[in-house]
């Protein structure tokens, strides 16, 4: 697909005549910006963020006991009243955050998001509106400040993902076509993302999930991020109460937009801890998936599901030591990209910083490396990995690095750092359109 993000002209454009009239979710929409907040305020906001790039997801409830998936509770139909019984067992042991916190550094992450609630509706923080928490159960503690400490001592923003759809609360149904309960719910709803706006400090993410059954309007999506922006002024929201915030989030697939976006991804088939599951990525894919998401200036969000008892699956810890070891040394390119236009290769992915086009060969060619349609001269190439020059021709559709080693530095993904004379781009038509044609 050609890459044509729409600039921030057209669609102010397109909004241009019918401004007046549009609600303001509408409106923020046309102009892909938030709805309770402005562009260049996001921009402002979200500056560390399109610099910390990678980030780590965490999926951690009463599912995490039953080790099959965080949808278990309806997927199998089970009753209310069996299903809460697991948080009378749920009873992680102490600080068990700070494993994850330390594995997000190591892999190079800079921020984290874990569940506060899921659809489940067993809340790991400590709330005043229900007894089904962590503090008030078996844990006997507060799951939420134990993680926001943890993150906090290894430097990593901190976000909490919650979610609207509740399959426990007496209204998280009814609240469609009884208005008393719907507005019963929209409070405890409301309740609760005070609460986890003002008992934690500062908090870097609001990430919500599924609002089925309501409506933004029935939610009162715009009133409870005005809310949360009056309490936390820096804070992300995203785009899930149903309204324009300030990102988008693709779900387990990547997918560019103009505006500022997170790909959300899990390292097997399952958010939630699910034993079973053995369907896991390798480093290299996760590698990949993240120099993916660079080239087109996103974010990527990588889930973990922990154990019951807090601890990490072993195959996420091996995967994530392993992608720590490329972003150790390949970082910078991650952290300080610009966006990259250049992207058609089978065996390489892109990124760029300023005139310097950064191709990273996941399946290395060999000692001849070449390259199509880049449209800009070549002035200077060197193996980021080794530091080591590299010599290269260019012809009119083609460049080739010669002299590389047989076999790549870096299994996972091997880096030729190439300064051009302009901002690297390429055109593949170009090579299909012009290249001279002989008859036999
Ligand atoms: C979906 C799922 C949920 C998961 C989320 C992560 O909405 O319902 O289980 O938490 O995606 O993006």
């Amino acid at each position: 697909m050609p890459y044509s993000p729409f600039s921030r002209r057209t669609l102010l454009k397109a909004a241009g005549t019918s401004a007046a009239l549009l609600p303001a979710a509408a409106m923020a929409q046309q102009q892909g910006g938030p709805t309770t907040s402005t562009v260049e305020d996001r921009d402002r906001r979200m500056e560390w963020w399109h610099q910390a790039r990678f980030g780590m997801f965490i999926h951690f409830g009463l599912y995490s006991v039953l080790g099959r998936h965080e949808w278990v509770m309806e997927e199998e139909g089970i009753p209310v009243a069996e299903y809460q019984q697991l948080a009378k067992q749920f009873n992680p042991k102490p600080h068990a955050a700070r494993a994850w916190a330390k594995l997000a550094k190591q892999a190079g992450m800079k921020y984290m998001v874990m569940t506060s609630k899921h659809h489940e509706g067993f809340c790991n923080f400590a709330t005043k509106l229900t007894d089904y928490c962590a503090p008030k159960q078996a844990a006997g503690r507060d799951l939420v400040a134990e993680y926001a400490e943890a993150a906090r001592a290894e430097g990593m923003r901190f976000g909490l993902y919650y979610s609207l759809m509740d399959w426990h609360h007496p209204d998280g149904a009814r609240c469609l076509t009884d208005e008393a309960a719907r507005r019963r719910f929209v409070d405890y709803i409301h309740g609760q993302v005070r609460e986890i706006c003002s008992n934690y400090g500062k908090l870097d993410i609001l990430w919500y999930d599924v609002n089925w059954p309501l409506t933004p309007a029935g939610w009162e999506s715009e009133k409870m991020n005005k809310m949360v922006r009056g309490l936390q002024p820096d804070i992300l929201i995203n785009n899930r109460s149903g309204i324009p915030e300030d990102f988008t989030t693709p779900e387990q697939h990547i997918q560019a937009s103009a505006t500022p976006w997170e790909a959300c991804m899990t390292m097997n088939d399952s958010w939630g801890y699910q034993r079973a599951d053995d369907n896991w990525k390798s480093p290299k894919t996760i590698v990949r998936n993240l120099l993916t998401c660079t080239r087109d200036r996103g974010n990527y969000l990588l889930n973990i599901g922990p154990k019951p008892d807090g601890s990490i699956p072993q195959p996420s810890i091996e995967i994530l030591t392993a992608v720590g070891k490329w972003t150790d040394k390949h970082g910078d390119l991650i952290h300080k990209a610009d966006r990259c236009q250049v992207r058609h290769s089978q065996f390489a992915q892109f990124t760029r910083q300023g005139n310097t086009l950064y191709i990273h060969a996941h399946f290395w060619p060999g000692e001849t490396l070449a390259l199509g349609g880049l449209q800009q001269k070549v002035l200077s190439a060197k193996l980021y990995t080794t530091g080591q020059p590299v010599k290269f021709e260019q012809e009119q559709f083609r460049v080739r690095f010669t002299g590389l080693p047989a076999n790549a530095p870096d299994p996972l993904s091997t880096t030729i750092a190439v300064e051009c004379d302009g901002e690297p781009t390429q055109d593949m038509l170009a090579i299909r359109k012009n290249r001279k044609r002989e008859s036999v």
